[in-house]
């Protein structure tokens, strides 16, 4: 089985493209090391990630990631154990959006962005936009 972790944080410092290449650069050659395949969402100043693969390499990064100082308030909006995976040929596939772009992304659902940029999105809307993406 497959262990897959859908996460939301908040970035603690502006990340330039640079600084956000240098972190993708990185989780990519980890990721292929440890078969750990999924998706990374930058989404003015939060992040949504996917992470799929074997249970004690995604437990391993899940430790890191809580201790990344480059990000903050992680909050696990669903975890549990797949029999594949869903992203095998993504060894971390990433988009950065901006808020105002996220109701495009969302035919079934509708979202508040508008106050102070702050996006809240719930597991539905989570699946919803991740689920555009992979095509
Ligand atoms: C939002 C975010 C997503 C990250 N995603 C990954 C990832 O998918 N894989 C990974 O190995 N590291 C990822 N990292 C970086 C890890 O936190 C850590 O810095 C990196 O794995 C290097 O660890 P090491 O010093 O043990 O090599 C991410 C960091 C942030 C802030």
């Amino acid at each position: 089985m497959i262990k897959f972790v859908i996460y939301t944080s908040k970035a603690s410092i502006a990340l330039s493209n640079i600084d956000l290449n240098d972190l993708i650069t990185i989780a990519r050659d980890n990721n292929k090391k440890n078969q750990i395949t999924g998706m990374l969402l930058y989404l003015d100043g939060f992040f949504l990630q996917y992470l799929e693969g074997p249970e004690n390499n995604i437990d391993i990064l899940y430790k890191k990631l809580s201790q990344d100082n480059r990000h903050t308030s992680l909050e696990v909006l669903e975890s549990g154990s797949i029999p594949s995976r869903r992203y095998a040929e993504w060894q971390m596939l990433f988009k950065k959006i901006s808020s105002k772009e996220v109701p495009q992304f969302l035919k079934n659902s509708n979202i508040d962005v508008q106050h102070q940029g702050e996006i809240k999105l719930n597991l539905t809307q989570v699946k919803e936009i991740l689920g555009q993406l992979s095509l």
